[in-house]
């Protein structure tokens, strides 16, 4: 039997970045690289829990250990974390998901054409994984199986940190999840690196709190305050 914090308890951890596709051989996609959602899934490995673990697109491997689902548009990680979320304590959204997918799909390669002229892409919205599954777990109340920690990511390329923080709670209310984890990327800060530099927002009403250093590092900061939340 496993030991640990988290011993009993299943996490689902979703990383990476989806890629929606145009045509056969291109797709709108991000710079996310699944490292941070990696190393939490290591976290929540080491501290006992079983591991439910979406992948979109990452640069590294999944961690050993873990139950997988492959997945490559935001429509099948919704998919996948419908499904993975169902009797499990906690849903971590580290996965960057594309807000936006193309309109059409376009069945053979888009050509350039002879007129020199450059097509227009129309986007249609995802929907929003995390809030969809709080707002369906709220209205399903005492009897739900869904997490009942939900730990959401905010990407934010403000600056100012006062302001990041403030958009932070207002994204964890309209979110609707128990903990919004808030970090300040950059092309050259966060993808792809090993270090990150976060912001834990509450909505119980805890105090911020900040972790720095490796995504290891960052990763066992999240984990305990999951162990946390979970044993009140
Ligand atoms: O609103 P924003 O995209 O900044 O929210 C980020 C958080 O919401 C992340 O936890 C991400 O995994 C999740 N998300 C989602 N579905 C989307 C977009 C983002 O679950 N379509």
């Amino acid at each position: 039997r496993a030991r640990g914090p988290l011993a009993g308890r299943t996490v689902v951890v979703t990383a990476g970045g989806t890629r929606e596709p145009l045509d056969p051989v291109r797709f709108l996609g991000n710079r996310s690289s699944g490292k941070q959602g990696i190393a939490i899934a290591r976290a929540a490995l080491a501290a006992g829990a079983k591991v439910r673990f979406v992948a979109a697109h990452m640069d590294d491997p999944a961690p050993e250990g873990v139950e997988l689902a492959a997945t490559s548009t935001a429509l099948e990680l919704r998919e996948a974390v419908n499904a993975a979320a169902e009797g499990a304590d906690v849903l971590v959204m580290a996965a960057a998901v594309a807000d936006f997918r193309p309109a059409e799909y376009a069945a053979s390669k888009i050509k350039k054409g002879d007129d020199g002229g450059a097509p227009t892409i129309e986007l249609v919205r995802n929907p929003d994984i995390l809030a969809e599954l709080v707002a369906r777990r709220n209205a399903e109340g005492q009897r739900s199986r869904l997490p009942r920690l939900v730990v959401g990511f905010a990407a934010e390329t403000g600056d100012a940190a006062a302001g990041v923080l403030e958009h932070g709670h207002a994204k964890l209310s309209r979110k609707g999840c128990e903990l919004l984890v808030v970090n300040q990327v950059g092309e050259k800060l966060v993808f792809g690196t090993d270090r990150n530099s976060v912001t834990v927002l509450s909505a119980d009403g805890s105090g911020p709190r900040r972790f720095e250093g490796t995504k290891d590092r960052v990763a066992a900061g999240i984990v305990g305050i999951i162990g946390a939340q979970l044993s009140r």
